[in-house]
């Protein structure tokens, strides 16, 4: 679907927004039902694929956990569930590839099947560095999931095996998505109002 006017899509699905939050977006860029859909899409192939094994998805926090909590419910195969959160050291936007572990894991994954669930791949460094650091642990299978990818961006070629929505070089908030920690409960991916302050 055409970017759309978050006028419409609240017109159309009736949905409600508060006005602070309202009058902060432009345009949707893919709706919750988007969203849905591919993750419906998703989980198919990861119940296929997985079949009659164990699964750990790792959700990288904090922008993972509404994508990982949706995931989920759509997966039939049974999973088990962790999180870690990482800080890149530069600028807020902008990563540097170096990146400080702040939660790790909760138990080894040697010789498990695990899943990285991340929801957006800008650059691709954070996710590079991470995928070495697990690789290192000798996991059975380390497979990637990421909803969103700004392939523009990309700056370090990542196997990406589960793929949601390639996104084009624009700031998006919303399903997870944050600016300055606000719009992470919007239920779409959208941009943010011309000339609210844009991250550097
Ligand atoms: P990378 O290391 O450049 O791939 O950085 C990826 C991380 O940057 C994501 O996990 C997000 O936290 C953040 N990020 C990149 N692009 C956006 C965006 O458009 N909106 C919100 N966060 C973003
Ligand atoms: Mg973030």
């Amino acid at each position: 679907m055409p970017p759309e006017p978050l006028a419409d899509v609240l017109a159309r699905t009736g949905l409600e927004l508060s006005s602070e939050l309202a009058d902060d977006i432009d345009q949707v860029l893919i709706t919750g039902e988007e969203i849905d859909a591919k993750l419906a899409h998703l989980a198919e192939r990861l119940d296929a694929d997985f079949a009659g094994q164990d699964v750990l998805l790792v959700g990288i926090l904090k922008g993972a956990f509404v994508l990982i909590a949706d995931l989920a419910r759509h997966l039939s195969i049974p999973v088990s569930i962790d999180f870690m959160a990482v800080s890149s050291y530069g600028s807020s936007t902008r990563t540097s590839g170096v990146v400080r572990i702040l939660k790790d894991l909760d138990d080894d994954i040697e010789g498990r099947n695990v899943v990285l669930v991340e929801d957006i791949i800008d650059s691709g460094l954070t996710l590079n560095y991470l995928l070495r650091n697990l690789r290192s642990r000798r996991p059975a299978r380390l497979e990637v999931l990421a909803l969103l990818t700004k392939p523009s961006q990309r700056r370090i070629d990542i196997p990406i095996t589960y793929h949601g929505f390639e996104v084009p070089d624009v700031f998006v908030v919303g399903y997870g998505l944050d600016y300055s920690q606000r719009y992470r409960n919007l239920p779409f991916i959208a941009t943010l109002r011309p000339g609210l302050p844009t991250p550097a």
